[in-house]
């Protein structure tokens, strides 16, 4: 027996771990959809039973935790960690010290440094928790699409637990991520196309061959895997989380999962509201912006320098646009110029070297700091997502050299 549920975002009907899990089911049976270059329908979610929870769990122990190391609450995770050794766990844990204050323009706002992270960036989240998922299960290959972050951490963390990886890329995935996918011994599938194009192609391929997917939102452990940084968040802040969160959105998993994590923390009365939650995207790729302009997704091909927040129909579209609205947030788009620019200043006032999709929450943020529209008294922080060394293209546009 598990102590979790599958529900459906969409219809909000039930089903069991042993019925979702044992036939393979990724989206919603009654109401799911995986339709080309549209967001997904009947994503799923993982449910726990909250009230137990609360009679089980402790605030001041569960404070205790050593953040990065997320088999140590395996009440809030849908993987049976008695089943791993230690030796295998440690093999995936996050740096522990990622949140850091920082002091810029005399404005302090703090970061969650995710560039650290064993393949790099905040994939790493989701790559363990659907590697574990695949090892307890007993299967050896897993496929995901990808605009290099997600399918260089799965290679990653493949590599780390002995297993098969094959990504599914577009053609104008940066170099050092689709080398970085081939350094790790995965099996590497530039698609011709866009990413849209990737994830459709890796879906097929999978259902014919039967390999676990990773793809992200349409398997729910992307969702779970990425809540971490909330529960991250709130072991390294003690529990005084920050008032507003900026986060980069390209297909809109971590928004929902980070949405979800503070979401479980309130369930557990641990927390007494939420963070607002800034959706930042591209001009060049802005469906969530426009969807809350407009009520209804229109598909786009996106183009923008911050490939890694490049989705023309972003797949968790749905769930991001409840994550911002739930908690009183916004979404807002930020040129590629001032991503570039945005990039420039931030790894020279902080030595943090983040790629361009983290660039874009500095570039939002400062605009809104300028415009007025954030409090200086409230505590804002930036997701810092991925490291700078993956697009080397766009470092090199930063000049200097
Ligand atoms: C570094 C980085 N930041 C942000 C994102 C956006 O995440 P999501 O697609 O879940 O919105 C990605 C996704 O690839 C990423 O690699
Ligand atoms: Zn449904």
């Amino acid at each position: 027996m598990t102590n979790y549920i599958y529900k459906c975002s969409g219809c909000q009907k039930e089903f069991g771990a042993k019925e979702i899990e044992s036939n393979f089911i990724y989206l919603c049976p009654v109401c799911g959809k995986a339709e080309k270059n549209r967001p997904l329908e009947g994503v799923l979610t993982v449910e726990y039973d909250y009230t137990e929870l609360k009679k089980k769990l402790l605030k001041k122990i569960f404070l205790k935790l050593t953040p990065g190391k997320f088999w140590l609450y395996p009440d809030l995770l849908p993987v049976n960690f008695k089943k791993f050794r230690d030796d295998q766990l440690i093999k995936l844990a996050l740096p522990s010290d990622q949140l850091l204050k920082y002091n810029i323009n005399k404005r302090e706002f703090w970061i969650l440094d995710d560039t650290r992270n064993p393949t790099l960036s905040y994939k790493d989240r989701a790559s363990s928790l659907v590697a574990l998922k695949a090892l307890q299960l007993g299967i050896t290959e897993i496929a995901a699409a990808s605009t290099g972050n997600a399918g260089s951490s799965l290679a990653g963390i493949c590599a780390r637990l002995g297993l098969n990886a094959r990504i599914y890329v577009p053609k104008n995935i940066p170099e050092a991520k689709r080398i970085q996918i081939e350094a790790y011994g995965a099996k590497l599938i530039v698609v011709d196309g866009d990413y849209d194009k990737a994830f459709d192609v890796c879906l097929e391929e999978s259902k014919k061959n039967k390999w676990y997917n990773r793809n992200t939102a349409y398997n729910p452990l992307t969702i779970e895997g990425k809540k971490s940084a909330a529960y991250d968040i709130f072991i390294s802040s003690q529990g005084n989380i920050p008032d507003v969160i900026f986060v980069p959105v390209g297909d809109g998993v971590i928004i929902s999962g980070i949405y979800k994590g503070f979401k479980e923390l309130l369930a557990l009365g641990w927390i007494d509201k939420l963070p607002k939650l800034i959706a930042v995207q591209s001009t060049g790729s802005d469906a969530l912006v426009r969807y809350f302009k407009t009520a209804k997704f229109e598909y786009k091909p996106a183009n923008t320098i911050a490939d890694s927040i490049s989705a023309g129909a972003p797949r968790n579209l749905y769930m991001a646009a409840n994550a911002v609205k739930e908690s009183n947030g916004f979404a807002i788009a930020v040129t590629d110029e001032e991503i570039l620019s945005a990039q420039k200043e931030f790894i020279t006032q902080t030595g943090i070297l983040c790629e361009p999709s983290s660039a874009s929450v500095y570039a939002a943020y400062k605009k809104l700091v300028l415009e007025d529209r954030i409090s200086a008294v409230e505590k804002n922080l930036l997701l810092i997502t991925g490291n700078g060394l993956k697009d080397i293209i766009s470092l090199r546009k930063l000049g200097g050299n």
